[in-house]
């Protein structure tokens, strides 16, 4: 059995611990059981936790646990892991936005096995995807460990280099702003067209879901699968030729490339 120690009980910590029971009780539990122990000064935040350990001290969470898992919010970062009795046998995860793993290690013995993942928002519901780096002395079990509890949270992917994490911080950290930021504009337009709000938000929120679910389960990608809805001469055509004229999607590439600037300098900023 592995002993998984979540410090900070806040809402990222409860929806992994959540995703983590529920494999449990469905039985997908190929590696074995886990032994969760959540880890918050707060007792009102931890009363929500059911059928896990939980302590306001955070040294008696990290004792014998062979994977810490740092979800506190970044500017405490530093404060609480200094204060953590780590050992170069025990795992460490962060899912703490933009804080790099050299910034965490300065707190660690330098050979501390560290994980950084980047999450985004839909992880409280479990269906986020998450970015994933390891550093030199993550070995491949503690890999597989980081593996099952971030997929708790959804799906996960790995990166060598922990630099892609500015790009995964831009592209799906931020991504869900911009798909609400399409919503509202869908819906803007429908109750400009004459139809009340809530319906409008209910077609236009089914629409990008339903898309969504399309552009997972087909393998030849959005491209074909927008051509497939645009009949020459039609609606959808009228439409997208507003959008081309516009230049969104070039727009769009634009606006990622300067969320990924952003994620640089604060990143740098952290580090100082
Ligand atoms: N929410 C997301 O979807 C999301 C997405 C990507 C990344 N993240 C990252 O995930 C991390 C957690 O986010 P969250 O949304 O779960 O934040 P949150 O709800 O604020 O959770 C943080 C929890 O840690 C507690 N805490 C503060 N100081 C502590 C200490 N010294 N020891 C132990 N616990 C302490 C906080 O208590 P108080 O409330 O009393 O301060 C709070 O309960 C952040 O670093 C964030 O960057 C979150």
């Amino acid at each position: 059995m592995k002993r998984i120690a979540f410090i900070g009980g806040g809402n990222m910590a409860f929806a992994l611990v959540g995703g983590l029971r529920a494999a449990t009780k469905a039985g997908d539990t190929p590696d074995g059981q886990l032994d969760i122990v959540v880890a918050d000064p707060i007792p009102n935040q931890l009363e929500r936790f059911e059928g896990v350990s939980t302590t306001q001290v955070n040294a008696v969470a990290v004792d014998a646990a062979d994977a810490v898992v740092l979800a506190v919010k970044p500017q405490v970062i530093r404060e609480v892991v200094e204060a953590l009795p780590l050992t170069t046998r025990q795992l460490v995860i962060s899912i703490a936005a933009g804080v790099p793993i050299e910034a965490i290690s300065r707190s660690t013995s330098a050979k501390q096995p560290i994980v950084r993942c980047m999450p985004n928002t839909p992880a409280l519901l479990r269906a986020g995807i998450s970015g994933l780096t390891a550093n030199g002395f993550v070995e491949p079990g503690m890999r597989a460990l980081a593996e099952r509890i971030l997929s708790a949270a959804g799906q996960v992917v790995w990166f060598d280099d922990e630099d892609s994490l500015h790009a995964v911080t831009a592209l799906s950290g931020s991504g869900p702003a911009y798909a609400f930021y399409l919503l509202e504009g869908m819906i803007e337009a429908g109750v400009e067209l004459g139809i009340d709000a809530a319906t409008a938000e209910r077609l236009a929120t089914a629409t990008v879901l339903g898309a969504a679910r399309m552009a997972e389960a087909e393998s030849v990608g959005p491209r074909v699968l927008r051509e497939r809805v645009t009949s020459p001469g039609g609606t959808t055509e009228r439409a997208l030729s507003i959008l081309d004229a516009a230049r969104v999607r070039a727009k769009f590439r634009r606006a990622i490339e300067a969320a990924c600037q952003r994620s640089r300098e604060l990143a740098e900023e952290f580090g100082k």
